[in-house]
């Protein structure tokens, strides 16, 4: 398989590859659409897996949300050796439990000493450690309040590596629309303010199951904190300001809910119960 353009990196089989984000896959809880989960397709899942593996190799790696499972592929691949390079250290902190737990139940079944999960609300500081050396976003992209929802997924990465290190922002990339260039804009001046800067940006590289946009690509916004940024650690922006928190999933779908709590635990790659009956074959 070849890496995304520009790229170096080993060849590596794209059967086994494509198998092992299938496992993945089947272990994903349904998306949220509510919460803005929409998940990225398996073929770019694949790409973005190996190009995140190479980009944090041998680092501690914080994901900030991740319904789309890209941690749980990165670690997986580096494990089953698909990989040559991956993260030391892979933790997600997510608002739905049901996505902590079943990348906590992945990790436990293969054994994956390294992936970890955590319960987390972006709403709260983040809440360490904050020595992270990088950290990775596909946040809710913010249409209807100009990337706001963006900005403060990336705070608390920023929080995370302490305001030092280096960060993937994952979001809206279409040259036919205008909201995503007015988030992109403001993602640009956020991060400069906070002694970030956006060392490459990769346009238009995934596409998702969204079945009201099918066309809407995402772009990867690489970041870097300046030489010496780690001063800005613990001027922590509050999320106090409830405008930040308005239209946060999309027009009047404000940031309310702290939790979303697992119920019972499903296997996901099975149907559920519910969803079908046996009609039987008549006795002769
Ligand atoms: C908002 S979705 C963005 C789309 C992305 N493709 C996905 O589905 O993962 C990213 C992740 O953020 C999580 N999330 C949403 N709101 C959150 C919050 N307030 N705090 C922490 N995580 C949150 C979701 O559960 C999801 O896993």
């Amino acid at each position: 398989m070849r890496p995304y353009a520009g790229a170096v990196a080993d060849e590596i089989d794209l059967r086994a590859a494509l198998n092992a984000v299938s496992d993945v896959v089947q272990n994903r809880p349904r998306p949220l659409r509510e919460f803005d989960q929409i998940y990225m397709k398996a073929g770019d899942m694949v790409m973005q897996s190996e190009f995140v593996a190479r980009w944090a190799d041998r680092k501690r790696l914080a994901f900030i949300g991740d319904g789309d499972a890209i941690s749980v592929c990165t670690a997986y691949l580096h494990h089953r050796e698909i990989l040559g390079y991956g993260p030391s250290k892979v933790v997600v902190y997510d608002f739905d439990e049901r996505i902590c737990q079943a990348v906590e139940r992945f990790a436990d079944s293969e054994r994956l000493e390294n992936l970890d999960a955590e319960l987390y609300n972006c709403l709260d500081a983040f809440p360490g450690p904050t020595n992270f050396d990088c950290f990775y976003t596909n946040p809710p992209w913010g249409a209807s309040n100009d990337g706001e929802s963006v900005n403060v997924f990336v705070q608390r990465g920023m929080e995370a590596v302490g305001y030092r290190g280096e960060g993937m922002a994952v979001v809206a990339d279409d040259p036919e629309l205008e909201w995503p260039k007015r988030v992109l804009a403001n993602l640009q001046s956020f991060v400069l303010s906070q002694g970030f800067f956006v060392q490459r940006m990769m346009p238009q590289v995934h596409s998702y199951h969204l079945d009201d946009a099918p066309d809407l690509r995402s772009c990867n916004v690489l970041l870097k904190a300046m030489p010496g940024n780690e001063h800005c650690a613990g001027r922590s922006l509050a999320i106090d300001d409830s405008s930040r928190l308005e239209d946060f999933y999309g027009r009047g779908s404000h940031l309310r809910v702290r939790y979303v709590r697992e119920r019972a635990r499903v296997d996901y790659g099975k149907a559920h119960q519910d969803e079908y009956e046996l009609e039987l074959v008549e006795q002769p």
